[in-house]
């Protein structure tokens, strides 16, 4: 069987497969999956001999098949070529079934069967999990029953987990425990569409390629870091699941903490995927428990209020959304105090915030670097010397910015601050992208190094724990506790101002 790794090669044609996506009928099918194959089958980057089997209960109906096609196209950007598109659907095929019934199962092998002999797909196959993950333990035994789990010297099994991977560090253990009955670890692709975004591999890129940040990126040098993932939206129609999870499981186990390994981990020895998973989990392993007494000074939470966002739009409260209790105690903003325990970061600590209806969509990883000494500026009318600021930002203009002071012209001296600044967008040309591309494309290549391993899963939970313990043993009394519009409870700017710091303004 033929691995290849990302650094090691160039981008061409994976070999034959047919990806079958379980749980076809729904959005993520529609608005990121058909459309990253169409942008990979323009680009090339599809198999030759490829097929989609897509399985959904509601496949029976033909006039439903052809609307979540034309639904897909909707989310296409650009021209569509018709030639292309017409390429991929005609390689779609489909079964009707329940997630847990056998005789469905046994249908798929049939048609999996016909599907090789048609399009040469040769018996590999990519199975990507985007049902309720009530079926992510389930789908893979059924696999198993029918013998499509096991792979061969001549042919691949791979499973695609959709997030969110557990509900917290039991669950998660669980649901590994099931998986790896049926499959080897090599064979999972926990995805988390994080790592699928240019900005999110460029962390290492921009790390590792550039002898000069490296040897600054440590305690010496750097005074705290500011992750924010900041949404404009609320939950929508996600209400019910929301509900359930609220932001700490939804956003930081698994994105955060992608920004915060990324960030903070030491350099890899090559691209494969394990030597950057073990550098992730001496991370995991090194951030410092919060203990359940400090909880509630280390971690904030809070929940939107109806408010105005920036545009002037009047926005309902998130217990007013659909699908959601009025009395809801969940939380819909998360900011976090994390310290990493190793001889790089001690003592640095690593700021998170992430929340729904914040005045804008933006991302980023900011750097905040020590201050200058100050007796230079003693007989000046300086009084504080700004700090250099490195800021990679994720979404939506990607790009670096360093900022620094330099003097204002004129006789006195004084320091302005200002910046050097890269955007993507000035170099590179975009291709359209969802996000789904390159993680389809190195699955389809059998390299997971864009994919969480088993372990890492479990320590993120682990490391997110005693706050969900403490704050489902003490419920909010305080919520709604920030205006949708705002950027989040007042606790939050506390959190910074208790260690003399703040968050930047975005
Ligand atoms: C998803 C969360 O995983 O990520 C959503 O479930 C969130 O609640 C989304 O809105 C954010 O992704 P992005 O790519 O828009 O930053």
């Amino acid at each position: 069987m033929m691995m290849t790794n990302r650094s090691d090669r160039k981008a061409s044609r994976p070999g034959p497969c047919a990806m079958v996506i379980f749980g076809a009928g729904g959005d993520l099918t529609r608005r990121k999956l058909l459309p990253a194959l169409y942008n990979l089958a323009v680009e090339r980057l599809l198999p030759e001999d490829f097929a989609i089997v897509g399985f959904a209960r509601s496949f029976d109906d033909e006039e439903y098949r052809n609307e979540l096609w034309q639904d897909a196209r909707t989310h296409l950007k650009g021209d569509v070529d018709e030639k292309e598109w017409d390429w991929l659907r005609d390689r779609f095929h489909y079964v009707a079934g329940n997630f847990n019934n056998p005789d469905a199962f046994g249908r798929l092998k049939k048609k999996l069967a016909e599907v090789d002999e048609k399009h040469g797909t040769g018996g590999n196959y990519l199975y990507y999990l985007s049902t309720p993950p009530r079926f992510f333990g389930e789908i893979p035994r059924q696999l198993d029953e029918v013998d499509l789990a096991r792979q061969s010297q001549d042919n691949w099994r791979r499973l695609v987990v959709e997030k969110p991977f557990g509900h917290d560090l039991d669950s998660a253990r669980q649901l590994n425990r099931e998986l790896l009955e049926v499959l080897d670890e090599s064979q999972i692709y926990r995805i988390d569409h994080y790592l699928g975004k240019e900005t999110v591999q460029n962390i290492l890129v921009f790390r590792f390629a550039n002898a000069i940040f490296e040897p600054i990126w440590n305690r010496r040098y750097i005074d705290h870091v500011q992750i924010t993932v900041a949404e404009s939206v609320g939950v929508g129609t996600r209400g019910g699941y929301y509900d359930d999870a609220g932001t700490l499981r939804d956003m930081v186990p698994n994105h955060l903490f992608q920004l915060l390994t990324l960030s903070a981990m030491e350099p890899p020895i090559s691209f494969e995927a394990d030597d950057v998973r073990n550098e992730k989990a001496k991370i995991f392993g090194a951030i410092k428990p919060i203990d359940p007494d400090d909880v509630l000074t280390y971690a904030v939470r809070g929940q939107y209020d109806e408010g105005t966002m920036p545009d002037g739009e009047k926005v309902p409260a998130y217990r007013a959304e659909p699908n959601v209790p009025k009395d809801s105690g969940t939380e819909t903003f998360v900011a976090l105090k994390l310290l990493i325990d190793n001889w790089r970061w001690a003592d640095v600590p690593f700021y998170l915030r992430t929340g729904k209806r914040l005045p804008r969509r933006y991302s980023e990883v900011a750097i905040q670097f020590k201050r200058a000494p100050f007796i230079l500026f003693r007989e000046t009318p300086v009084d504080q010397l700004p700090t250099n600021e490195l800021v990679l930002r994720i979404q939506p203009d990607e790009g670096i910015n360093l900022s620094f002071g330099a003097k204002v012209p004129g006789p006195s001296v004084q320091i302005g601050d200002v910046g050097m600044d890269f955007c993507n967008a000035d170099y590179f040309d975009g291709h359209p992208a969802t996000g789904y591309e390159t993680l389809l494309y190195d699955c389809m290549n059998g390299d997971a190094g864009l994919f969480q391993r088993g372990d890492n899963a479990e320590a993120a939970w682990a490391a997110v724990t005693p706050v969900l313990d403490v704050w489902s043993a003490l419920p909010p009394r305080d919520f709604p506790n920030y205006a949708a519009g705002s950027w989040g409870p007042e606790e939050a700017a506390e959190l910074l101002r208790r260690d003399g710091r703040r968050w930047r303004r975005l």
